[in-house]
């Protein structure tokens, strides 16, 4: 299939990653139903959907018109077999190999054997979680950032096993939703959280030092790199199991102490400060 000619795309999981995926894929013109466990789940990812784009309309990125029309787009189920008819599935589950592995299993014997399965995951290797599919060569990562909607960048990578076609196909897909498109190899962390993953935990590690407090450690960056947040700020809004999770399989993956993840991000999780989704992180979100 061509990337113009996809009418309805899956996504699976409508957290963090999976609701603005879902908002940017509506905004084009296409049609999305979302996947969760349970209807509070949806709930919860709709929310989120409506909000963002209520934020899109304030700031004048969006007629309200077209923010409705999106909405009416964006449908949600908590059974895998309405998606069956699906021209694209984005995978955007918790960053869980487990999780992941499952989900591609159960959507393979789904949707149509022409159908392209694409994952968000930012680190897990595309190899291993198209090997789960009877289709290896039909699944890509399509690694979106944090908030997709505003975010201009999709890392798109090939396993060994994917196809130049499906290559083709999810770069020109991703061009269709507005973004610009690098070419990753499939290697944990690919280009973006290679580079990005030893920073936090350098910032981290420093923080946990006492060397700097959490606002010099941000200002130093936002003012003297001209970033748009600081580090901790940054993970925070990342999600701290996230970034501890991507630590994990970079370190995993090259046995390189740049990677590995310091205590307090470890003891931080352990104690379910994950950020600005569970109100406590580096920051108070109250
Ligand atoms: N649709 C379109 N535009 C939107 C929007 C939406 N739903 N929501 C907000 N915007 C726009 C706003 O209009 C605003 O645009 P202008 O600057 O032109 O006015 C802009 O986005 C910023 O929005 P806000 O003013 O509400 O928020 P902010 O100024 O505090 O910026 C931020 C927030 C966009 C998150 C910014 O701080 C930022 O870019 N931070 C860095 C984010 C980043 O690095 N993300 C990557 C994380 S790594 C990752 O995701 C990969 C991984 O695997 C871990």
């Amino acid at each position: 299939m061509d990337a113009q000619d996809v009418r309805h795309v899956a996504v699976l999981g409508c957290g963090l990653m999976g609701s603005g995926i879902a908002e940017v894929v509506a905004r084009a013109g296409i049609g999305v139903t979302v996947l969760e466990p349970t209807d509070e789940l949806l709930a919860t990812g709709r929310a989120k959907i409506e909000a963002s784009t209520g934020r899109a309309v304030e700031r004048g990125k969006l007629d309200a018109a077209d923010r409705d029309a999106a909405l009416t787009r964006i449908s949600g189920t908590t059974d895998i077999a309405d998606l069956a008819a699906t021209d694209l599935v984005i995978e955007a589950a918790t960053e869980d190999p487990v999780a992941k592995l499952a989900l591609l299993r159960s959507i393979d014997l789904v949707v149509g054997a022409e159908v392209v399965v694409a994952t968000n995951t930012s680190s897990i290797p595309i190899a291993t979680l198209g090997a789960a599919t009877g289709r290896p060569d039909r699944v890509v990562g399509l690694h979106f950032f944090n908030p997709p909607p505003v975010m201009g960048l999709i890392e798109v990578t090939p396993s060994l096993a994917t196809s130049d076609v499906t290559v083709a196909f999810a770069r020109a897909f991703g061009t269709r939703l507005g973004k610009t498109t690098v070419l990753a190899k499939d290697h944990a962390g690919f280009i973006v959280n290679r580079v990005l993953i030893p920073y936090l935990c350098d910032a981290i590690a420093l923080f946990d030092e006492g060397f700097a407090t959490r606002e010099d450690i941000d200002e130093s960056v936002t003012l003297g790199l001209n970033h748009p947040m600081g580090p901790l700020r940054l993970a925070d809004l990342i999600g701290l199991d996230t970034v501890l999770q991507i630590a994990e399989v970079l370190h995993a993956e090259f046995r390189d102490g740049r990677y590995a993840p310091p205590p307090l991000l470890r003891r931080m999780v352990a104690a379910g400060w994950l950020g600005t989704k569970s109100g406590r992180g580096f920051y108070d979100y109250g």
